[in-house]
């Protein structure tokens, strides 16, 4: 489980905001895969805006937790599940929308269930997030999955989608006491 609430940091504002951005893409008909979903707090808060959606997430604490959320908030439409993304288990052309935040993206996998003309909106944690500190202190732990935005755009171009939109931001980021920078070094 993730809990950055403990953290004392600041960070500068980012330049948009992908919960901001979704709904554009979203259609009131649309059945939606959030991938990773976690504790769905973010999914749930879209739930308006499309018909029905199944959250997944490889850790079944964290759909336990998402379906505390969904019941406490009383959302019907959204329905969640344990499941790895780099298998999914749901036939080809599924989905309208598949939506991924902070979680690892496996393209073919998720342009199988896409259907065609669909959207694949994702947001990541850049491989060179923090690069500086890495760098101070030597730490450079191989990253599990291709994390840089050039290397995903070549694998959806190749999978033979079209790039709507991208982008990337650097914004500056402290921590602000000793614990902070310990807690990221262990959960990095
Ligand atoms: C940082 S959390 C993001 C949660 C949520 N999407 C959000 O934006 O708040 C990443 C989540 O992805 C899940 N995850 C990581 N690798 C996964 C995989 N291969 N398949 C399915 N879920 C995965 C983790 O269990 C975790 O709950």
């Amino acid at each position: 489980m993730w809990d950055f609430s403990s953290m004392n940091t600041k960070r500068e504002p980012a330049p948009w905001d992908f919960m901001k951005i979704v709904p554009r893409y979203l259609q009131a008909s649309d059945f939606v895969l959030d991938i990773g979903t976690g504790g769905g707090e973010k999914f749930l808060k879209l739930s308006g805006y499309f018909e029905k959606g199944i959250g997944i997430d490889q850790s079944i604490e964290m759909v336990k937790v998402a379906k505390e959320h969904a019941e406490r908030a009383k959302i019907t439409n959204v329905t969640f599940g344990q499941m790895q993304a780099e298998t999914l288990d749901y036939p080809s052309d599924t989905f309208d929308v598949i939506l991924t935040r902070h979680a690892p993206v496996f393209p073919s996998e998720g342009v199988r269930v896409l259907k065609p003309n669909g959207y694949f909106l994702t947001q990541r944690v850049a491989a060179k997030h923090r690069q500086n500190l890495k760098d101070v202190f030597g730490y450079h732990p191989q990253p599990k999955y291709a994390n840089d935005n050039g290397t995903l755009i070549e694998q959806f171009e190749s999978l033979g989608c079209r790039i709507v939109a991208s982008g990337e931001y650097n914004i500056r980021y402290w921590m602000r006491d000793i614990f902070s920078f310990i807690f990221w070094l262990l959960i990095s």
